[in-house]
């Protein structure tokens, strides 16, 4: 596609920038919803370059909006911003100097290859149509920020948005290429506590109380049993109880006992199932034993859901530019969970994964994602760099042929 010429060139004389940027938030992360450092950050990064910019109310996000002044489609790029809470134990001279916070989960990346992909569409703006929103988001990390600017108005900043694009750096991936798929690509992740209500008592005569343990106990096999019976196995779900608290000392019946855990699914059918049966099962098995439950849900992020379209067209265009070796489709969805689904919910687009794994190391023993030794490969981020400006340049090109009129 001609759209996409040189533009791996231009993406890898941007790579010191980008590398800069990315080690020194490396250096300072921040949690949740409010970044402040790594606001100013981008906010600096993006100054010559003559953008709409706007910051958030409820949240430290950035929203930078080039407009070519010419009619053309509308793309929004994200990149999410934010740290976890855990400690760095790297090597890195530019590792985390945040006790207790660490980028490992590759955000510090995404923020500079998007930064770097807002320079190279500056200056190809003569190529390009329309309008692009760049969407720096915080909180990505269980905090909902893309919802949140959802609530803000990061859609109807620049008019209606025709297409939604996010990469997601990995290191379980070889370095460079790019991954996704149609459909489902992650989960949805919702947090379950089940409150089993007994009767305390003396734990040599439980006979005179209600015992909530074996109660509690039977309800962990049986939440197994529920999945492997009553979900389809081709629409597979996870159910995890993966804290389990009661009791006190050795002689004492407990009144209660917790089960705490997540739930993951892959469609919004199974999700609903899930809740549903837990639900079921959990009572069904306290009343069968005279005791109660109380159940409760906290709904998380929903299943991240690619249009099918926009995922193949995505991996059509990094086979442009990358080559064939380096652009591939994911056979199964995997059970983490993203809250751009927000975003997928609303206008069509696609999260892909850009491989990132350090060249000393095998894709499937380098420490993956949130681990506290993850290492990324920075090389990589020219590739990042010119598929988030490519995304943009080709739908621009491709709506710009549409337009032309059909030859008679
Ligand atoms: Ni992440």
């Amino acid at each position: 596609m001609d759209a996409l010429t040189g533009l791996l060139d231009d993406a890898a004389a941007l790579l010191d920038g980008a590398i800069a940027l990315r080690r020194d938030l490396h250096a300072h992360p921040e949690l949740g919803l409010e970044l402040p450092r790594t606001q100013r950050a981008i906010v600096a990064a993006l100054e010559t370059l003559g953008l709409q910019i706007s910051l958030g109310s409820a949240l430290s996000s950035v929203t930078a909006i080039l407009d070519t002044g010419r009619p053309g489609p509308t793309v929004l790029l994200r990149a999410d911003m934010d740290a976890l809470p855990m400690d760095e134990d790297t090597e890195l001279d530019f590792k985390s100097t945040i006790a207790g916070t660490m980028h490992a989960c590759g955000h510090d990346t995404h923020v500079a290859m998007l930064v770097q992909a807002a320079h190279l569409l500056v200056a190809r703006k003569h190529e390009l149509d329309g309008i692009v929103v760049f969407m720096f988001q915080p909180g990505e990390e269980g905090h909902g920020g893309a919802a949140i600017m959802l609530e803000e108005g990061i859609l109807e900043a620049a008019g209606a948005i025709d297409l939604a694009f996010a990469i997601h750096a990995t290191p379980s991936i070889p370095s460079g290429a790019i991954a996704t798929r149609g459909g489902t690509i992650m989960a949805s992740s919702d947090e379950f506590v089940i409150d089993v209500i007994g009767r305390g008592g003396h734990a040599s005569t439980p006979f005179q109380a209600l015992d909530p343990i074996p109660i509690a106990c039977e309800i962990v096999l049986a939440s197994q049993s529920m999945v492997t019976r009553s979900i389809n196995a081709f629409d597979p779900a996870v159910v995890t109880v993966a804290e389990v608290k009661a009791g006190t000392t050795s002689n004492v019946i407990p009144e209660t006992a917790r089960l705490h855990g997540t739930i993951r699914a892959v469609s919004a059918r199974t999700r609903g199932q899930v809740h549903a049966n837990l639900e079921r099962v959990a009572t069904g098995v306290a009343h069968a034993h005279g005791a109660t439950v109380e159940f409760n849900l906290r709904l998380g992020y929903p299943v991240t859901v690619n249009d099918a379209t926009v995922a193949t067209w995505c991996r059509a265009i990094a086979r442009d530019l990358l080559g064939a070796r380096m652009s591939f489709e994911m056979p199964a969805p995997v059970m983490g969970a993203e809250d751009f689904s927000y975003v997928l919910e609303k206008v069509p687009g696609a999260l892909v994964f850009l491989g990132m794994c350090p060249t000393h190391l095998q894709p499937h023993e380098a420490p993956p994602n949130h681990s506290n030794r993850m290492l990324l490969e920075e090389s990589a981020m020219a590739n990042g760099i010119a598929l988030y400006a490519g995304v943009a340049l080709a739908k621009s090109a491709e709506a710009k042929m549409a337009t032309l009129e059909p030859l008679e």
